[in-house]
């Protein structure tokens, strides 16, 4: 387990129900932070928030959708009454369907830019000043190594995380002075449940075969980085897009 010291505050992780958001409430709770397990599933947000407390640590979980800026709004509050919200990981997203540009539905399109982009600026909008007003604070933006190469069939998706990249470095730009740090994290392909509900096992083994290591990365291996990257041991890092590809974007 990776460990980094992250007591005495609290800790927004959205899209934690399930694969990577589960695994860094869980990692973040386990290294010392009181975490707000946001998802739009009850039950798995439940789940998550009754494994956390079963093992030792503290989480309470809240049910909406990230799209809503109300429900961002009051994720900030429900951080805020366990802890000072120091940390949020805005990581809920979804895939889209897999078609050309051509072919791409516009209710589609507007509903994948509104919850892999669109909502994390909610996100941002609400979580930067309270961070400020506590001295500083740090950010993850889970883009993807699709934040910086493109893949065929997946244009909302790409352009979602592409744009991604540039919200998390002009946050950082804006709000480094007063002690919020704001970074992206670009995972290549990650065995959860995402990827086995939309690909069949050959493609998931075609897709393995794209990165160095021959193998898709695994929730634990991405979540590792978030903890570090939202610890008081990166505090001199910020506007920076973290790849967790497994060798993925090299050639
Ligand atoms: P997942 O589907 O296993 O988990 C996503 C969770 O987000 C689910 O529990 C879902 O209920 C929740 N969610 C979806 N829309 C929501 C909304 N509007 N409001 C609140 N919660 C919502 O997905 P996975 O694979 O763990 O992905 C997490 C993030 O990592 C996503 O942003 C995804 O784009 C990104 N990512 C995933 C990769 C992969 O290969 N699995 C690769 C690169 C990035």
């Amino acid at each position: 387990m990776a460990t980094y010291d992250v007591s005495d505050r609290s800790a927004i992780v959205t899209g934690a129900g399930s694969g990577i958001g589960r695994a860094v409430a869980t990692l973040l709770a386990a290294n010392g932070a009181a975490v707000v397990v946001s998802d739009l599933d009850a039950t798995a947000a439940d789940a998550v928030t009754a494994e956390i407390t079963a093992a030792g640590g503290r989480a309470t979980a809240l049910v909406g959708d990230v799209s809503d800026p109300e429900v961002v709004d009051r994720l900030v509050a429900a951080a805020e009454e366990l802890a000072p919200l120091r940390i949020a990981v805005n990581n809920a997203g979804i895939g889209g369907p897999a078609v050309p540009v051509g072919d791409y539905p516009l209710d589609a399109w507007r509903r994948v830019i509104e919850v892999d982009l669109n909502a994390v600026f909610y996100a941002l909008r609400a979580q930067v000043p309270a961070m400020a007003a506590h001295g500083g604070g740090a950010i993850v933006t889970m883009a993807s190594v699709l934040g910086s190469v493109g893949i065929a069939h997946s244009s909302a998706y790409v352009t979602a995380k592409h744009a991604l990249v540039g919200l998390t470095k002009t946050a950082a730009l804006e709000y480094g002075a007063q002690g919020v740090r704001v970074t992206a994290v670009g995972p290549g392909f990650i065995s959860t449940p995402l990827l086995e509900a939309n690909l069949d096992a050959a493609t998931q083994q075609a897709l393995a075969d794209k990165h160095a290591t021959g193998r898709l990365g695994t929730s634990e291996e991405v979540a590792a980085l978030v903890a570090f990257l939202v610890s008081d041991a990166a505090t001199f890092v910020t506007g920076s897009y973290h790849l967790v590809d497994g060798g993925y974007a090299a050639q």
